[in-house]
């Protein structure tokens, strides 16, 4: 069936980074629709939620580091703001972070990560064991320090999910629940998109289809983005009211080289995460993944083993060359992209709702946004970069 009106904007792909470029387009007047066979699913129903723009700070990732600070100051108001237009609370809690070492190796990794904080201007507090383990009882006592983020937040993905769909159909974003198959182009234009039950016609198409962006057909080689599946296994325990307050607060470590995280929900859920594995399309919850994930975090909080586990889900991060997303238009004229946000996706979700609204709308990205251009990766891009 083809849509009844032609939009203004197609978007493919209705996870939390399609769903907010939708609602925000929306706002702004123009005609929206969303190509999802399951809205609001995608790695968000994975995700553990942290906005960790602090504790997740890389080297040579400075840039990413402006872009995920404006999206962390905008969380309070957007998080208000969803829930005022749809009723539904998405779980934003200022929590704070703490990212510990457990031994030698650990502290001094931690120390160079607060000296760079600190180079960047950002606020985090070095803490002894002890100091650490009167912050949260239940960390393990062998603790040799840790570094406390108290602007590292969280909100529930799955919540948030729920809550831009509503956001989305309250202003009137028109949903095609199918997939699409191949992107319409006409001379030198992208036209819309060919679905699994027809066709539409739209203005403007954003691809944002998450780990799947590289993969739409009709997408001309040198505009499809190269982003990649990153699988991340997570597990879900639950905390009984006698055992509350479990963690007051997201902690977090590198165990032998791996990234793990234990988020704790007002809910009493705990959300433990992540491994980082790069296996193509691959979304088997394995005895391993399991086995490392509740090891490593055994080792920081020991009465993790006491708790129910609930569920082992596993999920695929979209992956870019530089880590960091691709936002705007393409080389292709009337094909955007917003996708590639890897490891951040929950925290640049408004950051990025707003970049992509004013694209669309004006055609200029914002300042913050500019370097995130998908045409970076482009070929006289990179034939202008220094050998
Ligand atoms: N940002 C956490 C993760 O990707 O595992």
């Amino acid at each position: 069936m083809s849509s009844p009106r032609t939009p203004d904007v197609l978007v493919i792909g209705g996870g939390i980074i399609g769903l907010v470029t939708a609602w925000r387009a929306a706002q702004r007047g123009l005609a929206t629709a969303v190509v999802d066979p399951e809205p609001g699913g995608g790695a968000a129903q994975v995700a553990a939620g942290m906005l960790a723009a602090v504790t997740e700070l890389h080297y040579g990732e400075q840039t990413l580091l402006g872009l995920n600070l404006a999206s962390a100051r905008r969380y309070p108001e957007f998080a208000a703001e969803l829930t005022e237009l749809t009723g539904l609370d998405v779980g934003y809690r200022r929590c704070g972070t703490l990212a510990v070492a457990l031994d030698a190796d650990d502290r001094t990794h931690l120390r160079e990560l607060h000296a760079l904080q600190r180079q960047s201007g950002l606020e985090s507090e070095w803490l002894s064991g002890r100091e650490c383990r009167r912050l949260e009882p239940m960390l393990a006592p062998g603790i040799r320090g840790g570094l406390r983020a108290d602007g590292d937040h969280q909100v529930d993905p799955r919540r948030l999910a729920g809550a831009l769909t509503a956001a989305c159909e309250r202003v009137g974003v028109v949903f095609h629940r199918t997939w699409a198959e191949r992107l319409t182009v006409v001379g030198d234009r992208a036209t819309g998109a060919v679905l699994r039950d027809g066709t539409t016609a739209a203005g403007q198409v954003v691809l944002a289809g998450g780990s799947l962006s590289g993969r739409l057909a009709g997408v001309p080689a040198d505009v499809l983005p190269a982003v990649r599946p990153v699988k991340g296994q997570v597990l879900r325990l639950a905390v009984p009211a006698r055992c509350a307050p479990f963690l007051n607060r997201t902690v977090r470590a590198v165990v032998r080289g791996s990234q793990v995280y234990l988020v704790p929900r007002e809910n009493g859920e705990l959300v433990v995460g992540a491994t980082s594995e790069e296996l193509g399309w691959d979304t088997t919850v394995t005895a391993g993944g399991v086995y490392e994930l509740l090891r490593d975090a055994h080792e920081l909080v020991p009465g993790i083993t006491e708790l129910p586990l609930t569920e082992t889900r596993a999920g695929l991060r979209p992956g870019s060359p530089d880590n960091a997303p691709l936002l705007g238009p393409t080389e292709l004229p009337g094909l955007l992209l917003a996708t590639g946000h890897y490891r951040n996706g929950v925290l640049l979700t408004p950051v990025t709702g707003d970049a992509m609204a004013q694209v669309l709308a004006t055609g200029e990205l914002p300042d913050e946004a500019r370097p995130f251009t998908p045409r970076r990766f482009g070929a006289a891009a990179l034939l202008e970069q220094p050998a």
